[in-house]
């Protein structure tokens, strides 16, 4: 069982550098070891970063609501309507949505399929701890494993955002983008340009106008995620019909290139702090970058897709709501319940950055 330090190690003994994308993929992947292999408790309050998820059963209860409404307007078409969950996690999100249905949605709880894709062996056995009083889960580690194309909805919380990404910067003096790799110096990890320019730029880089490119400051930095943008166009080639949800922190095109931020989005999290040294550790602290939705959006509409809303989750949170409580929702609703909404919606919480895309077909 090798650490993804040996690993890291390794193929960088191999290759001289490797790129920052394969470096983030060892370090939370590594089978058995990486960041995201071996540890359950690290998101939530005792972890290093807390999602909508971990803020209380609020976030899950919404979006059933919300589910409930989408699959009645499948319904009558289709008996075998399925919700699929990628980046489960623990399962918590999927226990909370599955108890809001049971709980209010009898009817439809007992006729769906609730599928969580899940390409790893270890969490995939965190989930079937916690979801084991739910007789309607089953598990699929790809989408080629999930066979047929399904009609319901696909969706993700914080999944995006934790997709291998390539770190892109420009080089003032060539004009030209290369990308960031990591190198070995001593026993230390360090960043170090890949031998060649930078290949396949994104959309916002091919699309920058010159005079921009004239007045980039040297070292402009910026990441792109191939992975994520191919990961949305497989699901989108999956759906039969219904919707595709995508909830996660990002920007557009437009505000990835904010002038303020020359160093990208890319940052490492551990206990709550965002550390400074992204190649530190690897393995022990979450390593992430904003989702760039313009291109997940895009991938989408070619893959066929409408885009219904891209909004923020306030907006999108705050809306279910306005639906939900004419319709007795909110019967139940304590004090404990409108905090969670206040995380999840307050901009000095959860509501700044956090958006919402759906595309359906
Ligand atoms: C930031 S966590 C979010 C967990 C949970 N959804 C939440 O909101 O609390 C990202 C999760 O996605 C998982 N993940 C990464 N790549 C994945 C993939 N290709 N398919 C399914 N899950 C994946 C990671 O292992 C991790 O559990």
């Amino acid at each position: 069982m090798k650490m993804p330090t040996e690993r890291i190690r390794e193929e960088i003994g191999q290759t001289g550098t490797i790129s920052f994308a394969r470096f983030m993929e060892l370090a939370l992947y590594c089978p058995e070891t990486g960041y995201y292999e071996k540890k359950k408790d690290n998101v939530g309050r005792q972890g290093d970063f807390i999602t909508s998820v971990s803020v209380g059963s609020l976030f899950g209860e919404l979006l059933a609501f919300q589910f409930a409404g989408w699959l009645d307007e499948l319904k009558t078409r289709h008996e075998k309507l399925k919700i699929i969950e990628a980046g489960a996690h623990d399962g918590k999100l999927a226990a909370d949505i599955l108890n809001w249905l049971q709980a209010n949605r009898p009817d439809l709880f007992s006729t769906i399929e609730y599928i969580i894709l899940e390409p790893s062996p270890a969490r995939q056995q965190w989930q079937e701890e916690k979801l084991r009083p739910f007789p309607n889960v089953r598990w699929c580690p790809s989408f080629t494993a999930c066979r047929s194309p399904f009609t319901g909805i696909l969706f993700s919380n914080e999944l995006l955002d934790a997709f291998p990404v390539h770190r892109l910067g420009w080089d003032a003096t060539r004009k030209q983008w290369f990308e960031w790799g990591v190198a070995l110096e001593g026993e230390v990890f360090r960043w170090s340009r890949m031998p060649h320019p930078a290949a396949c730029l994104p959309a916002v880089l091919l699309n920058l106008p010159a005079g921009l490119l004239e007045v980039l400051p040297d070292n402009y930095t910026i990441e792109t995620s191939p992975a994520a943008e191919a990961w949305w166009r497989e699901a989108a080639g999956v759906l039969a019909q219904g919707k595709l949800l995508a909830i996660d922190y990002g920007f557009t095109d437009d505000e990835m290139l904010s002038p303020a931020r020359t160093q990208g989005t890319l940052r490492a999290y551990h206990r709550h702090h965002v550390t400074d040294d992204l190649l530190a550790n690897p393995g022990e602290q979450d390593l992430t970058a904003h989702v760039n939705f313009s291109a997940i959006q895009k991938a989408g509409e070619t893959a066929g897709l409408r885009t219904e809303t891209f909004c923020t989750q306030p907006q999108f949170l705050t809306r279910i709501l306005a639906r939900a409580v004419p319709e007795k929702f909110f019967a139940r609703m304590d004090a404990k319940q409108i905090r969670q909404f206040q995380t999840l919606t307050h901009p000095e919480h959860l509501g700044r950055a956090f958006r919402m895309l759906v595309q359906s077909r």
